[in-house]
């Protein structure tokens, strides 16, 4: 492509560290989408002809045809995958072909395939996203009263609902959808026109392809333009904070299908069996979806110090910036799929969740907020003779609520019958009515929120 200037070709090690169509195949929609609006545009403002422009969209056209049907030779000395196409085309149609390169630059060109990419890859990820809500808001609605203890340090702390947990990833899930589309909102700009970096003389309508590409608008900055990669970085460090909610909800899952906790039982179709202990039903999807968050990091972090330092505009350290995002995006909708899976088929063993829901002294604050209420007692004292409360009850090995009122008037002598209408799990789940709280009047509210937001965006 460059044969002018060059007498020898590059040293085979030259080449192989140089080439990126091993990884940049993958554009190839995106690339001949952006080179047949750029030729039209090109037709349009009398820049080529519309002779030659019909040679070039059609050339593309067949071209796109043999990648599908897996009869295009992809060359590595030809590099990536611009100048494999266009190397095509010009075997295909000729000399029309070396018009199309007229007013682009690689430079431009590598931008906007990459941005079209990850604008659709941003996009599945939304729909993933949706569909891991609405497996969580079904299991929430079923279970908005299902009780289970909830958890501060893995310790049993209060009771909450099944349902109220479920929507806590909801919420997470939520975030998550959010920022996808704040990620959409700032990458919907159109590179195409910044040619090498300083724009380009002839009388180009970046408009017309922003227009023909479904970007809002072109990009500002020919300099910035070519050297940003910000729509990749936030993609990753969307995908990073979206595996992390994964993986904190795969460890749940690990932890919930061990039989010492027995919360849920995974569907044979999400588990795995151990060859040598038949009784075993391992949670390997669980454990994946966990450990994928390890290469998404890594790729956000790979990619963040690949950009640290890179003097403007464009550098070639930024082909670099493929893999990460491919293998991430790969890792992401794996376990997004897999998570919603594992949701949506899990059984939930609601005994064993009611059963754990009332031992560790889960209502011990209710009898706290109690003797606040009904005592008039400052919540510090009340605290105090919780905890005495509690030791009795420890030391006898029973719950709370078996302690009989001479027992706990012998603590505090103040104590009536009345104190045994709070102390049941089910009350303590009742009474949490404050806003975002578990009881289930406020958990139906918080589904009927995710609902409507749901439906908005379908
Ligand atoms: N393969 C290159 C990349 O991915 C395309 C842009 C090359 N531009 C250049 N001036 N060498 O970044």
């Amino acid at each position: 492509m460059w044969g002018g200037r060059f007498a020898s070709g590059p040293a085979a090690i030259m080449e192989e560290i140089n080439a990126s169509i091993g990884f940049d195949k993958k554009l190839y929609e995106q690339d001949i989408a952006g080179s047949i609006a750029h030729a039209n545009m090109l037709a349009e403002c009398d820049i080529i002809t519309g002779e030659d422009r019909d040679k070039i969209v059609h050339g593309l056209n067949t071209i796109l045809l043999e990648i599908e049907s897996g009869r295009f030779e992809f060359s590595r000395a030809l590099e990536d995958i611009h100048m494999n196409i266009e190397a095509r085309l010009r075997a295909l149609i000729g000399d029309a072909a070396g018009r199309l390169h007229t007013a682009r630059s690689r430079n431009d060109q590598v931008a906007v395939d990459f941005r079209l990419w990850v604008k659709a890859e941003l996009q599945k990820t939304a729909s993933l996203l949706e569909k891991l809500i609405e497996a969580l808001l079904t299991r929430a609605t079923a279970h908005s009263g299902t009780v289970m203890p909830g958890f501060t340090h893995l310790q049993t702390a209060q009771p909450v609902t099944f349902g109220h947990h479920c929507m806590a990833y909801v919420e997470m899930f939520g975030r998550d959808l959010s920022r996808v589309d704040d990620a959409l909102e700032r990458l919907n700009e159109n590179p195409l026109g910044a040619a090498a970096l300083a724009g380009t003389g002839f009388p180009i309508d970046r408009s017309m392809t922003s227009e023909a590409l479904g970007f809002r608008e072109p990009t500002r900055n020919s300099i910035d333009t070519v050297s940003d990669r910000d729509f990749a970085l936030e993609f990753l460090s969307t995908a990073s904070i979206c595996a992390t909610h994964l993986s904190r909800m795969a460890e749940e899952i690990v932890i919930w299908s061990t039989p010492q906790f027995g919360f849920v039982t995974l569907s044979d179709s999400f588990s795995t069996g151990s060859s040598i202990m038949p009784q075993k039903k391992n949670p390997d999807a669980a454990e994946l979806v966990r450990a994928k968050v390890a290469r998404i990091n890594g790729s956000l972090i790979a990619l963040l110090t690949v950009m640290k330092g890179l003097p403007l505009a464009y550098s070639k350290d930024m082909q670099e910036d493929k893999e990460q995002v491919f293998d991430a995006a790969e890792s992401l909708e794996l376990a997004l799929a897999a998570m919603t899976g594992m949701v949506a088929d899990m059984d939930i063993n609601e005994a064993a969740m009611r059963k754990a829901a009332g031992s560790g002294y889960s209502i011990a604050t209710d009898l706290a907020d109690w003797c606040v209420r009904a005592l008039n007692m400052p919540f510090r004292d009340a605290h105090h003779v919780t905890g005495k409360a509690v030791a009795l009850a420890a030391e006898k090995k029973i719950t709370l609520e078996k302690l009989s009122l001479e027992e706990l008037q012998a603590i505090n002598p103040a104590i009536t019958d009345d104190v045994f209408s709070v102390l049941s799990v089910k009350k303590s789940v009742a009474s949490r009515t404050s806003f975002g709280g578990t009881a289930p009047v406020q958990v139906k509210k918080q589904i009927r929120f995710w609902q409507k937001r749901l439906a908005k965006r379908a």
